[in-house]
């Protein structure tokens, strides 16, 4: 064998590397199985190897988040980490090794979820929420407390409380966030987030927290660190029922079991249930109810013996990579995807899997014709691992990512300054393409009858460049059209034509800025009357609209800075359509032109119902509180919004003062 003082050494900087990539950066390389197999691997050669001095080794430690533009701060009641296991045997040889600690007693494990997000401690004096602090080393954290107070359903005061409560729980990002997050980073050709615990990790540390307010965060919550007085609790069952009374979010499920083996069973069908969990589940965490038998066991120095953390292996196949297509988004960015043949991975059929960028693919040496081994763990998106070298074809070679764009007739050019490539020319009609589907589509200016095939044709028959040019088409250019009769041709100028009533943010988020989605469209409308306004407007003042940070600030003034797109708002102008917000001039209706900010949850409306109601009787509603907002419908657990309502004295409703608002209409 190998020098063992240097493999150990070895081992250690490996998994420091990998601590940190993790904690710090939010941007793993490796799967946790791996990253577990390479503790493993480690912890029995310190083993075999007692002389070694470990006192400062990762085995002993849980890592550490703690960045430096952070302040720390010192949980009253460490944060530690559990071991970890993912097999059946070790669970029950945990169970066996309390029992013969406590011969005399009947067990009861509890069995939780186990949240893959990212670990928070929420302190509360005398029921006021105080501040949130990470992990950090487990001893001290950083405080995230400005990205975490205004997670929606987080309560600011809590009732009948301890006067100090630490209360710990995760942080995670619901899929469709995550989705949503990536499909605008694809578009704009930055790198993708490989999941939403990481994306979930980088959002609570940054700096930036225009930009945090505007990724939607969740938390959940399942245990008390410090708890003065101490009286509190006596089993960890009678803490999610106090959570829950608390006004928490908490866990959806958790069981009571008498023996370990029950305990498995709570596992299995845990495994079954877990794809319906709103939070993302990797596993189970079987606890000792009885707080006094916990302490009893104790603690090693990085884990508690009274708990033990089971994770489910991540579903993983191999199959066949038929070939790499490009994905084009609506700014000209070129993403690259694996088409697969379709194989059976964590309950769902997967086909196609992201491939990133041209450095992923050559740091992985992917090439069409591998058969890949592919990972999706219900809640990742899917991944390619890497390449099973030994069934690649004898005349496989390297893929050329810059030579398959030529070859597909593509004109892009690599960003001197990223990994990704882009259409630079805007008369390139794929780019072209891309920008009119985007601006039809239905979360834009809704123009039925306008699909990618007619698209397609119009470009390729130069009938139309950019977005202007639909509004000149005439009745004669589409009956040349494909498939176009005299109705389908009346129906898709009719169709534009009152595409020209839409509502200013819709043609905002339809113009195709880059990093401004249909939410940031609103907020710009919510503080901007008309398009003019928002064209003129300086990069500070685009910053002051909440959610709105400086990056999409430098990149919305570039937009309007830019000559051909003013020659293109002029010409939207001549054809009619509408470039001021209704709100300003509507007069119909009760609350005619009155901005709103939902908060909290209401008793019996959704946000949904309400901002409905709200905008039927010709208000509008924004997602965040500004001075130019007239009022703030507060629910229960409203957070952040609710303070910033007060601080600029807004008049504050709830759902019965909302509702007699609206019935006010004459
Ligand atoms: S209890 C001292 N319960 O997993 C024991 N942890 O791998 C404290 N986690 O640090 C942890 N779900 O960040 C506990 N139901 C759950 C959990 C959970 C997720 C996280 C937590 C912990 C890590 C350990």
């Amino acid at each position: 064998m190998a020098d063992p003082d240097k493999e150990i050494a070895k081992l250690r900087a490996e998994i420091e590397k990998h601590d940190r990539l993790y904690y710090k950066d939010a941007q793993p390389t490796i799967d946790d199985q791996a990253y577990d197999r390479l503790k493993a691997e480690l912890a029995a050669l310190e083993a075999a190897n007692p002389s070694f001095d470990f006192a400062e080794s990762p085995t002993k430690s849980v890592g550490d988040d703690r960045l430096e533009a952070f302040e720390s701060y010192r949980h009253r009641v460490p944060m530690l980490s559990l071991d970890n296991t993912y097999n059946r045997e070790e669970l029950i040889e945990f169970g066996k090794r309390l029992e013969k600690r406590f011969p005399e007693q009947t067990l009861n494990y509890l069995v939780e979820p186990k949240i893959d997000g990212v670990a928070v401690s929420l302190t509360y004096e005398n029921g006021q929420f105080i501040r949130a602090v990470s992990r950090g080393n487990g001893a001290e954290g950083d405080d995230i407390s400005q990205n975490v107070r205004h997670i929606a359903g987080l309560p600011e005061q809590i009732e009948t409380a301890p006067e100090i409560l630490e209360v710990r729980g995760e942080i995670y990002m619901l899929h469709e966030e995550f989705e949503r997050i990536n499909a605008v980073r694809e578009a704009e050709g930055q790198p993708l987030y490989a999941n939403p615990r990481n994306l979930a990790a980088g959002t609570i540390k940054l700096l930036d927290s225009a930009e945090a307010h505007n990724r939607k965060l969740d938390i959940v919550l399942y245990g008390v660190g410090a708890c003065e007085p101490a009286r509190y609790f006596s089993h960890q069952a009678e803490i999610h029922k106090r959570l829950k009374s608390w006004g928490f979010p908490v866990l959806e499920k958790i069981w009571i079991t008498d023996s370990i083996e029950c305990a498995w069973s709570s596992i299995e069908e845990l495994d079954t249930l877990r794809q319906k969990f709103t939070y993302p589940t990797d596993g189970a965490v079987v606890k000792l109810d009885d707080f006094r038998l916990q302490d009893e066991a104790g603690f090693t120095s990085k884990a508690p013996r009274w708990a033990i953390s089971f994770k489910f292996e991540a579903e993983r196949a191999e199959t066949l990579l038929k070939e790499i297509s490009l994905q084009i988004g609506r700014t000209g960015a070129v993403t690259p995807v694996a088409i697969l043949e379709p194989v059976q991975l964590a309950g769902t059929t997967v086909s196609r899997a992201t491939l990133h960028n041209e450095d992923e693919i050559r740091r992985k040496d992917i090439r069409p014709g591998d058969t890949v081994l592919v990972q999706k763990a219900g809640e990742i998106i899917p991944q390619i691992l890497g390449v099973v070298t030994s069934k690649r074809p004898a005349d496989s070679q390297p893929f050329n990512f810059g030579q398959h764009i030529k070859d597909l007739g593509i004109e892009a050019e690599r960003d001197p300054d990223g990994a990704a490539w882009r259409i630079v020319s805007k008369d390139d009609p794929i780019r072209q393409q891309r920008a009119l589907q985007h601006f039809a589509s239905r979360v834009c200016m809704d123009i039925e009858n306008l699909g990618s095939a007619v698209v397609e044709q119009l470009v390729s028959r130069g009938l139309a460049k950019n977005i202007a040019d639909l509004y000149e088409l005439t009745k004669e250019q589409l009956l040349d059209l494909e498939k176009f009769a005299d109705k389908s041709a009346q129906n898709l100028l009719e169709a534009l034509q009152a595409s020209k009533q839409r509502e200013l943010w819709q043609l905002i988020h339809g113009l195709g800025i880059p990093h401004v989605g249909k939410q940031s469209a609103k907020d710009l409308e919510a503080n901007f009357e008309s398009l003019e306004q928002l064209a003129t407007a300086t990069e500070e003042q685009l910053e002051a609209v909440d959610g709105i940070g400086s990056i999409m600030a430098q990149s919305i003034h570039a937009w309007f800075g830019d000559e051909t797109n003013r020659v293109l708002i002029d010409r939207l102008q001549s054809h009619g359509l509408n470039l001021t917000s209704k709100r300003s001039s509507s007069t119909d209706g009760a609350l005619a032109g009155k901005i709103f900010v939902l908060t909290g949850s209401l008793p019996t409306l959704t946000r949904g119902e309400a901002s409905k109601l709200i905008e039927a009787a010709g208000g509008r509603t924004s997602s965040s509180v500004s001075k130019k907002t007239d009022y703030v419908i507060a629910g229960e657990a409203s957070g952040s919004k609710y303070d910033k309502a007060i601080k600029l004295g807004i008049t504050i409703l709830n759902e019965d003062t909302l509702k007699s608002l609206l019935s006010s209409e004459s």
